[in-house]
């Protein structure tokens, strides 16, 4: 009872503290009209699959970074992920999809349908991931082309990207001493060995972050098609 009220307060104080008033308001619209999209889509009952945002009164007893994921977690929208991707040289460059912050595994879904090399998760709550887990295994669809997934539940502060040429992808997933990590992970891995890097971006609430790495230029940016939808950009590495 304790942790629920406290998860309760939580979801409300969490985007706050994070991201202020204004933009916490701003996505919360967003939100609601992504979900009335989300109806129309139908993404699930096409594929059989859980990969919408319902937070049940089961979930709100949940502790550690399961907690943390009951008001952070929000699926991506296929249509605008679908732009978003198609921007990418995904066959020309052999890349391989990494989502940061992998949530239900949406994101990691719909990538495989296009030819990346291989599709990696990353999430930190362990109850996102198994359903990611289950989704992998329930996901149909004939125009799949990539069937090469890795999920890792950790802490995307923790993680090294792999050797090959990347595309990374991130929506609104953590806090920006996170992000900092995770950009600076990225750095010493393409010191180390140098290659191409695009990190595409969903509503990039951190962008000035982003470029003040230095690292980075803005190479393509997009913008809303609906109420539901984020502007989003993808970055190049230098
Ligand atoms: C807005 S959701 C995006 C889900 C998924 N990428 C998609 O587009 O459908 C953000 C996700 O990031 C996860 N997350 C938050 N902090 C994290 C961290 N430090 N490491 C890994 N995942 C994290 C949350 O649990 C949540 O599932």
């Amino acid at each position: 009872m304790f942790a629920a009220v406290k998860n309760l307060a939580r979801m409300v104080t969490g985007p706050i503290g994070e991201r202020g008033l204004g933009q916490t308001a701003r996505s919360a619209v967003r939100v609601h009209f992504a979900r009335r999209q989300e109806r129309r889509d139908g993404f699930d009952e096409r594929h059989g699959t859980d990969t919408n945002r319902h937070v049940s009164l089961g979930d709100l007893g949940a502790t550690g970074p399961d907690a943390f994921a009951l008001w952070r977690y929000a699926p991506t929208l296929v249509s605008p992920f679908r732009r978003v991707i198609e921007e990418l040289p995904v066959a020309e460059e052999q890349l391989v999809f990494v989502d940061l912050g992998s949530g239900k595994g949406r994101a990691l879904l719909v990538a495989s349908e296009y030819p990346f090399r291989r599709i990696v998760g990353v999430e930190l709550s362990p109850k996102l991931h198994a359903v990611a887990r289950a989704n992998l295994e329930k996901y149909r669809s004939s125009s799949q082309r990539c069937h090469r997934f890795e999920l890792l539940c950790m802490d995307a502060a923790d993680y090294t990207p792999p050797p090959e040429p990347l595309a990374l992808y991130m929506f609104q997933p953590f806090p920006v001493d996170v992000l900092a990590s995770v950009l600076a992970h990225v750095e010493s891995s393409v010191e180390t060995l140098p290659r191409r890097v695009y990190l595409a971006y969903m509503n990039p609430l951190f962008d000035r972050e982003v470029m003040a790495t230095g690292a980075y230029e803005r190479w393509k940016t997009g913008r809303p098609e609906s109420l539901g939808e984020f502007d989003w950009t993808i970055y190049r590495h230098l």
